[in-house]
């Protein structure tokens, strides 16, 4: 079984990944950290984000059980790898190991913007996940604040749609909810209403 679930930053749908995983015995992977570990090596060793023959030897490279998400969830991060998110050879590279890892037994649970559309469009459930700019914004304030950092509500709200613009309407791959996924919006419920929610929707298409 591959549940893909796409979205928005900050939309909820990393913590519902997890969760409905460990519901369901399946594995997990946050495909933004394969693009946030490319970026935060070309940054490491100082090279130009647009250099896409070394983003494609970084990505072959990559080791998924390695991927330390406590380091590659800096802010400066998750912006390189948007801007790398746009080069279509290492896209590919990506999409392969996303790929192997999906449909090594007994399934998995994916998240990240392209799952549903171009990663697994045969997934058995498709879920996009989403909520409001300004409620995204401002779990992602709390959730800076409540680990020490320095947060300010306007710059993350700023720094969410620049996101989501680049995100939406880049040439390949752009963020789209597939045409067959459910729409999840989570603006006004917390986490676990969300989770419920996600939980019937599994079942239903089961
Ligand atoms: O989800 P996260 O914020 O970790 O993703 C970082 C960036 O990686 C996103 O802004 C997006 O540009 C890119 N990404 C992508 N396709 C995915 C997952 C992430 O383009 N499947």
């Amino acid at each position: 079984m591959i549940i893909a679930i796409d979205g928005p930053a900050a939309s909820g749908k990393g913590t519902l990944s997890r969760r409905l995983a460990d519901h369901l015995g399946l594995r997990h992977l946050d495909t933004g950290l394969t693009y946030r570990a490319v970026a935060a090596a070309l940054l490491a060793k100082g090279l130009p984000l647009g250099d896409e023959a070394i983003a494609i030897e970084i990505a072959q490279n990559l080791d998924l059980a390695q991927m330390d998400k406590s380091v590659l969830s800096a802010h400066e991060i998750g912006e390189a790898a948007s801007r790398i998110a746009v080069l279509g050879g290492l896209r590919e590279e990506l999409v392969n190991l996303q790929r192997r890892f999906a449909e090594t037994p007994p399934g998995a649970v994916l998240d990240g913007r392209d799952i549903g559309t171009v990663v697994c469009p045969n997934a058995s459930v498709k879920l996009f996940v989403t909520a409001s700019a300004e409620a995204r914004a401002r779990r992602r304030t709390d959730e800076m604040i409540s680990k020490g950092q320095d947060a300010n509500y306007a710059s993350v709200l700023d720094d969410l749609k620049r996101r989501d613009e680049r995100d939406s309407q880049r040439t390949v791959a752009p963020m789209k909810q597939a045409d067959d996924a459910v729409l999840l919006d989570t603006t006004e419920m917390d986490i676990e209403t969300a989770f419920q929610a996600a939980v019937d929707i599994v079942s239903r298409a089961k």
